[in-house]
């Protein structure tokens, strides 16, 4: 950690995890996912372990084009993959805005939206008068009825909008589709990034049992035996005898059981969201809040006149203005050098009073920042690891934090290591676009099984 003050560091003690209430999380977390699981439990726990219904994996047999939406990161996209002999594949795709009037506003002019950019896509990519298997990644927690029946849950990460919650979001597609009425689509599955983050990594990785996204939101899935899901309402008799779990532990401690460890600044992020009292887990950890925890820290500081010479400026005290990639900027910095944390310093008008304590002061809230949101996912990851109780496991991971934040990785493996049962192997594996791809194989897979 960089020479920062020691005031300033006393100051923050609060958003310092240690390794024992590290490990009550990981607890904690694994009691919850139980009552999760359990018919009598599912509807007051705060960790909902939805059941996926994604069960056969890709054997690079699959072949031919298909068409993938995905919808609930920073961005919406369209792809179009083509699997070819040998576990080859091409892909186009393109990325569309998603307009803050269309995230809030009613759930069919979402909707709307969606099957317009589908169509602008098919036509660019010449594939509008074909009828074409489709993959929805859909990255909000869904109650599933089966692989192409979804029922959305709450929404999540910014959006809101109105006559979503409760119904089919596969229905609410077709819906769109038939309201324009010219391209035509066959939906072979609904899934969340988690599934396809774990789905593309295990085409590769046959000891993949973990789906893991830090990103805008946060959540994770795994592989549970069939015998712990009491929730699963299904045949028993010649069906697998483990389904992939899509945990939605977002929502962890919704519920109070992380009380604890909530701050100040996470109670603040929570109040001033859009859904408060939800997703509290997420908020601690996922980068729609982390670079905003960033600035509620250095506000507090400078109120105190811990920093700046107590000198603030219009943009420091703006909502949303520390944007979280600042926070990978600023830990890139060698130790000891300040060049970008001096830029992002200056982007918010406090160049001119930054000394270089002050810098590595700002330097030290992001790292108390990332490092906290790091030890908590690992001691998720740590839970699910214990809980499969599997030797040897890969976990498939992707999202925006984990992506660009350059001591993610290290930090979680580190802090898995120390918490997990030492005779457990594990590694993390960046998961190249996994809800893109993942929901073509997905879909792939059903039109196998057809
Ligand atoms: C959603 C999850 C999703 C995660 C990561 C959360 O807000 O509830 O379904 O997997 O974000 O995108």
């Amino acid at each position: 950690m960089s020479a920062t003050s020691l005031k300033v560091r006393e100051r923050l003690q609060d958003l310092v995890l240690s390794t024992e209430q590290a490990l009550e999380i990981k607890n904690k977390l694994n009691h919850e996912i139980e009552r999760g699981l359990g018919k009598d439990t599912h509807a007051t726990s705060s960790v909902k372990c939805f059941i996926t219904y994604v069960q056969d994996l890709p054997n690079s047999k699959e072949r031919g084009k298909f068409l993938a939406l995905d919808l609930g990161g920073t961005n919406f996209r369209v792809l179009l993959i083509t699997l070819a002999e040998g576990a080859h594949f091409h892909m186009d795709s393109k990325i569309y805005a998603v307009p803050k009037d269309i995230m809030t506003g009613p759930g069919t002019g979402l909707f709307d939206h969606i099957a317009d950019c589908l169509a602008d896509f098919m036509k660019e990519y010449d594939v509008y008068k074909e009828k074409l298997p489709l993959g929805f990644t859909f990255s909000f927690p869904c109650v599933q009825e089966g692989l192409t029946k979804a029922r959305l849950s709450t929404w999540t990460k910014g959006f809101n909008c109105e006559g979503v919650e409760n119904n089919d979001v596969v229905k609410l597609l077709k819906e769109a589709i038939a309201r324009r009425g010219d391209v035509q689509i066959d939906v072979m599955a609904v899934l969340n990034d988690t599934t396809g983050t774990l789905m593309s990594c295990a085409y590769k990785k046959h000891n993949c049992r973990v789906g893991l996204i830090v990103g805008t939101g946060s959540n994770a899935c795994y592989v549970e035996k069939l015998e712990n899901v009491q929730l699963w309402d299904g045949p028993t008799e010649g069906v697998p005898d483990q389904v992939i779990i899509n945990t939605e532990w977002g929502a962890f401690g919704d519920n109070d059981v992380l009380e604890n460890i909530r701050t100040e600044y996470d109670r603040t992020i929570d109040r001033e969201s859009i859904n408060p009292g939800k997703q509290l887990f997420e908020k601690m950890i996922s980068g729609m809040y982390m670079g905003e925890l960033v600035r509620l820290v250095l506000v507090k500081l400078i109120r105190e006149g811990l920093i700046f010479g107590g000198k603030s400026s219009d943009m420091i005290q703006e909502k949303g203005r520390f944007y979280t990639k600042y926070v990978s900027e600023i830990e890139s910095d060698k130790q000891g050098e300040y060049h970008s944390c001096l830029q992002v310093l200056e982007e918010l008008g406090l160049g001119g009073v930054a000394t270089e304590t002050d810098m590595a002061d700002v330097r030290t809230v992001c790292e108390l920042v990332s490092r906290r949101a790091a030890h908590l996912t690992s001691a998720g990851v740590a839970c699910l690891l214990d809980r499969m109780g599997e030797k040897d496991v890969t976990v498939a991971v992707d999202g925006s934090v984990y992506r660009f934040h350059p001591h993610f990785h290290h930090l979680m493996m580190d802090k898995i290591s120390e918490l997990i049962d030492p005779s457990i192997k594990f590694d993390l594996m960046l998961s190249e676009d996994g809800s893109g791809r993942g929901a073509a194989l997905v879909a792939a897979v059903a039109c196998r099984d057809r």
